[in-house]
């Protein structure tokens, strides 16, 4: 068993990681702000250290006295529209609190895995391939794509210049228990929760527009398998296949849609070849979307039975 940290360890993803490394018996340290996640999501058995990723030394003093095996590095600003309005804030956090994980990572000998990006990070298509594979351009739309792939670039730096072992996923459109309407698959918790209130679903646009749904225990998984990959290498942690907004609608039975002006800055389509990963980390999607939006379905109705409990993860559905 082994002591490892999980930055934004109180958020969706972070949160349902944490559970799984506690129910594998690793002592497990969470180093969160609360900025956006919340302390009830933490599991009881971890340690939540509310620290700061852009604060360098409480980072390096956690990890020296703790010298964890692995650093799982999640914490962020994941807001693109967020991101528009403060593009200092979200390099801030996305970049500078990176290079001072890794920097931790470097003092106590652990190996970093990034949560990274596909859909931000490869950007509008453009006649590219889809679904992508990790070797199509990046082309970032959004300050927030922008800060994840600086991330990455430095996660590599590391890798190259100082041995630092980092692996480098680049998510999908993560859904599942404990999502939260914000993310970059938010859409799945807000048409759950409308759905719930018996209120339409709002479309922004056609609905046409694509992307790559990847259930959250999917994405633990994937965090699981790759934490000793080879250092250096990045991986897509997608589907491989594109939904659509309609598509979604209707696998979730959320009723007939309105639509709204299509809102800009949107990709149009969006999927992740995740062929690499099956290769290299034996990795791939377990979770049918139909199943995965029934569990995500049934989260935000035990959240709202009974709000003051603790959150179900995708243990727990
Ligand atoms: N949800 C998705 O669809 C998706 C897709 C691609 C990549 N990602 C990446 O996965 C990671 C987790 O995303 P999520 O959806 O769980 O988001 P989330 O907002 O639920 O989790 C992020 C956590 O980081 C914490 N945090 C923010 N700023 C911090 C700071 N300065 N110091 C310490 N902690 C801080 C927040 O409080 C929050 O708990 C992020 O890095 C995100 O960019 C998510």
């Amino acid at each position: 068993m082994a002591t490892v940290v999980v930055t934004g360890g109180a958020g969706f993803i972070g949160s349902n990681l944490a559970d799984a490394l506690v129910a594998e018996g690793h002592t497990v340290h969470v180093v969160d702000n609360l900025s956006h996640g919340t302390r009830d999501k933490v599991p009881p058995a971890a340690t939540l250290h509310e620290i700061d990723v852009r604060d360098r030394d409480a980072l390096m003093q956690l990890a020296e006295r703790e010298r964890p095996r692995h650093i799982f590095h999640l914490a962020a600003q994941a807001d693109v529209r967020k991101a528009l309005e403060d593009p200092g804030y979200d390099a801030d956090v996305n970049v500078i609190g990176t290079v001072n994980v890794l920097e931790a990572a470097r003092a106590a000998g652990a190996r970093v895995v990034f949560a990274s990006t596909g859909g931000a990070g490869y950007g509008e298509y453009d006649g590219l391939p889809v679904p992508s594979p990790e070797t199509s351009e990046t082309r970032p739309m959004s300050h927030y794509g922008m800060s994840k792939m600086a991330g990455e670039g430095y996660c590599r730096l590391y890798t190259r210049l100082y041995d630092v072992p980092t692996v480098v996923l680049r998510l999908g459109n993560v859904y599942g228990p404990r999502q939260d309407p914000h993310g970059e698959a938010g859409v799945v918790a807000i048409f759950a929760g409308r759905m719930l209130d018996g209120v339409a679903p709002t479309v922004f646009g056609d609905g046409l527009q694509t992307r790559d749904y990847v259930y959250v225990g999917d994405v633990v998984a994937a965090f699981l398998a790759a934490r000793d990959a080879t250092a250096g290498e990045t991986f897509n942690i997608g589907a491989g296949r594109e939904v659509s907004v309609l598509d979604l609608i209707e696998g979730l039975g959320a009723g007939e849609p309105q639509f709204a002006p299509a809102r800009l800055g949107e990709l149009g389509r969006s999927a992740l070849d995740p062929a690499k990963a099956g290769r290299e980390l034996g990795w791939s999607v377990r979770m049918p979307l139909p199943e995965g939006l029934e569990a995500t379905r049934r989260s935000v109705e035990m959240r709202r039975a009974a709000p003051d409990e603790r959150p179900a993860g995708y243990l727990d559905v």
